[in-house]
């Protein structure tokens, strides 16, 4: 069982793309930062819905490097973030105050948000609730501060995805253990220790007292292997895979199947 120290440590010694896109902390290098995760990842503006925000009162959750934290508080947000991690909120103040901009954030755990019941216009979370070890629990905790109305905004990752196929068949099939579960993959090879993967099925579980819920699974850079997939994961047999991955194929034949499940559902 993966404690929440664990998931704290690991985001704690690099922040979320801090080592790949991150060359330096002044108003340049986050610039940069965001530039290539937009170009990375097209569709979060378009979920994220930035400009939307504002007059709104938002929270994010698991604010990371604070590329998205940055866009809401442009927008004119009435803005509030929080991460399990020092870092991370370090550097999105930090962030925010050579941009001029400003929201409060403290260090909080997605399972326990210090905030009263039905505080907020919209909760927006990318890619944080599956490293939490309770997920199920943070997704309550996102209905709770939700005004009834409220929106959540929401990525967690997708299990049918591209990216599980490409660990399992290095983790499990190459490495002679086929028995081993696309879970037990996703937990101890895909970034911090117990991140876990779900189904649309179980997403729709997990949002089962929102209305309204809306799921999407695009095909992202991790999963066509566009990039530089993790922190995690480089090497000479990840070179060689990028050489030959089917990306025309699996554009053409197995669109869905993205790591990135996008989940946007409405307190009623
Ligand atoms: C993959 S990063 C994503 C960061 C950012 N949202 C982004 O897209 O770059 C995961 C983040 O979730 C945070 N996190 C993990 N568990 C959390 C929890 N229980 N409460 C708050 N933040 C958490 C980590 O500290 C880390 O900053």
């Amino acid at each position: 069982m993966t404690t929440k120290v664990q998931v704290h440590d690991f985001w704690n010694e690099a922040s979320c793309g801090e080592n790949l896109y991150l060359s330096t902390t002044d108003k340049a290098g986050y610039v940069a930062q965001s530039t290539e995760r937009y170009r990375l990842e097209p569709f979060i503006p378009t979920f994220a819905d930035f400009e939307s925000a504002k007059d709104k009162k938002v929270l994010e959750i698991g604010v990371g490097l604070g590329a998205d934290h940055q866009r809401f508080a442009e927008a004119g947000a009435d803005l509030y973030g929080i991460d399990l991690t020092e870092r991370a909120v370090e550097h999105t103040a930090q962030r925010l105050k050579l941009f001029g901009l400003s929201s409060r954030l403290t260090v909080g755990d997605a399972e326990n948000l210090g905030f009263d019941n039905q505080s907020f216009d919209w909760v927006y979370s990318w890619g944080v609730l599956h490293h939490s070890p309770d997920t199920p629990r943070a997704i309550q905790e996102v209905f709770r501060v939700l005004k009834r109305g409220g929106v959540a905004k929401v990525m967690i990752y997708h299990k049918w995805s591209m990216v599980g196929v490409m660990l399992w068949l290095r983790y499990a099939l190459l490495a002679g253990k086929p028995w081993r579960s696309l879970r037990s993959v996703y937990a101890e090879h895909l970034e911090s220790p117990g991140t876990k993967a779900y189904s649309i099925a179980e997403a729709r579980q997990l949002f089962a007292d929102f209305v309204d819920v809306q799921i999407s699974t695009p095909l992202g850079h991790g999963d066509l292997l566009e990039s530089d997939v993790g922190q995690r994961h480089r090497g000479l047999m990840l070179r060689w895979v990028k050489k030959f991955w089917p990306r025309w194929f699996i554009r053409r034949f197995l669109t869905g199947t993205g790591l990135f499940m996008m989940v946007e559902a409405r307190k009623s």
